[in-house]
């Protein structure tokens, strides 16, 4: 563990914060249930449901659809629930492991579907840290008194990447989209962000084939190098040890008990890695956003989805804790207060 690092937050006195204000999201209306990949693979059902918590995840079957597709539709629901029009949106970042293509960026995609005529953008890849990663770079940008909406989306559609003969990992994972808007905020916000990652173990879960290293051959495709690969045991072993040492990080930071958490927002990875995490915060089970088992791990879009499902159960000035770790090795926990609700 590396020494840590200065809170990004600063005194609400000294400037703005920047809060959440909206949430949105995009789910694919197809379902693919254990019961599916049963029939798919050597698995079960039982199996699936013990060692990972998932029941089901959502596919984008539309073949003429992609990453950006889906960002759009969650970025079109924030500007309806939040009442803008896209032309007031000044900066949009996703956080994507499945970019349509390798460039355009996503982003760029988003802001023409969207009309956003007014924004920049770029696109950030973390893997499953991708959403945390963005929010403290957008918030930042914020925090810089120079602009005043930004959009932060999660988007994958990891079907895109799933060997979907690989019993190891296609069981794992689905496809979705989420994103928050963040404005300026005298009194919450984002508070403390801490971010991690270690290059020296990227080759435990990465995709080998497709970029400058590899670029797509036959070779390449018959090595199945343009499908995602996880070594899963250590993988497994690093986010448990990972994701509790840094909440355990930013609390002791920010001198928090559990007690003073009402919220954990974990990365929906494996429902074995969350309680572990919740188990050392002291959290009891109620305060732990879960919703592995109806979706699966979809990789950037597990933050801001939870925080949609959640949103009715969030009230302004809550304490929430989110973290993530992924493929990179990368791994983080932000800590923010809730800026709306009863
Ligand atoms: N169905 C039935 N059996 C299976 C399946 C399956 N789908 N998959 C593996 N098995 C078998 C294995 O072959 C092995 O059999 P063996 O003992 O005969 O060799 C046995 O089950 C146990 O396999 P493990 O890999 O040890 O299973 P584990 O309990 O570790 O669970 C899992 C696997 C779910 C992948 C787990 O390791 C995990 O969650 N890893 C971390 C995932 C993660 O956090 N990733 C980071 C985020 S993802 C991102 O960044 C894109």
């Amino acid at each position: 563990m590396s020494a840590p690092s200065p809170p990004v937050g600063r005194p609400s006195s000294s400037g703005p914060r920047a809060a959440i204000t909206t949430v949105g999201h995009f789910l694919p209306e197809e379902r693919l249930t254990n019961a599916d990949l049963e029939k798919m693979v050597d698995t079960s059902d039982e199996w699936i449901r013990t060692r990972t918590g998932i029941t089901e995840r959502r596919i984008l079957r539309d073949e003429t659809k992609a990453t950006s597709d889906m960002a759009a539709g969650a970025a079109q629901e924030v500007l309806e629930k939040r009442g803008i029009d896209a032309d007031d949106l000044d900066a949009i970042i996703v956080a994507t492991v499945t970019p349509d293509m390798l460039f355009p960026a996503t982003a760029c995609l988003v802001q023409d579907k969207i009309g956003a005529s007014n924004a920049w953008g770029f696109d950030l890849s973390a893997a499953c840290s991708g959403f945390l990663f963005a929010l403290t770079t957008g918030s930042q940008l914020i925090e810089s008194g120079r602009y005043e909406k930004v959009l932060v989306i999660g988007a994958d559609k990891m079907s895109s990447i799933v060997d979907y003969t690989d019993r190891t990992t296609c069981i794992l994972f689905g496809d979705a989209a989420a994103g928050v808007l963040l404005e300026p905020h005298d009194e919450y916000g984002l508070i403390d962000a801490v971010q991690h990652v270690d290059g020296g173990h990227g080759d435990l879960l990465c995709m080998k084939g497709g970029g400058s290293l590899n670029p797509p051959t036959h070779a390449t495709v018959d090595a199945k190098m343009h499908y995602i690969y996880q070594d899963g045991r250590p993988v497994f072993r690093h986010a448990v040890t990972a994701m509790a040492d840094v909440c355990e990080e930013v609390m002791e930071r920010n001198n928090l008990t559990g007690d003073d958490v009402d919220y954990l927002v974990p990365h929906q990875a494996n429902l074995r890695i969350i309680d572990a995490t919740a188990k050392r915060m002291g959290l009891t089970s109620e305060k732990v956003m879960i919703n592995i088992d109806r979706y699966g791990n979809t990789t950037a879009a597990t933050i801001p989805l939870c925080l949609y499902d959640w949103e009715d159960e969030l009230s302004e000035g809550d304490n929430v804790v989110l973290t993530a770790f992924g493929g990179g090795f990368t791994w983080g926990a932000s800590y923010l207060t809730w800026a709306y609700g009863e």
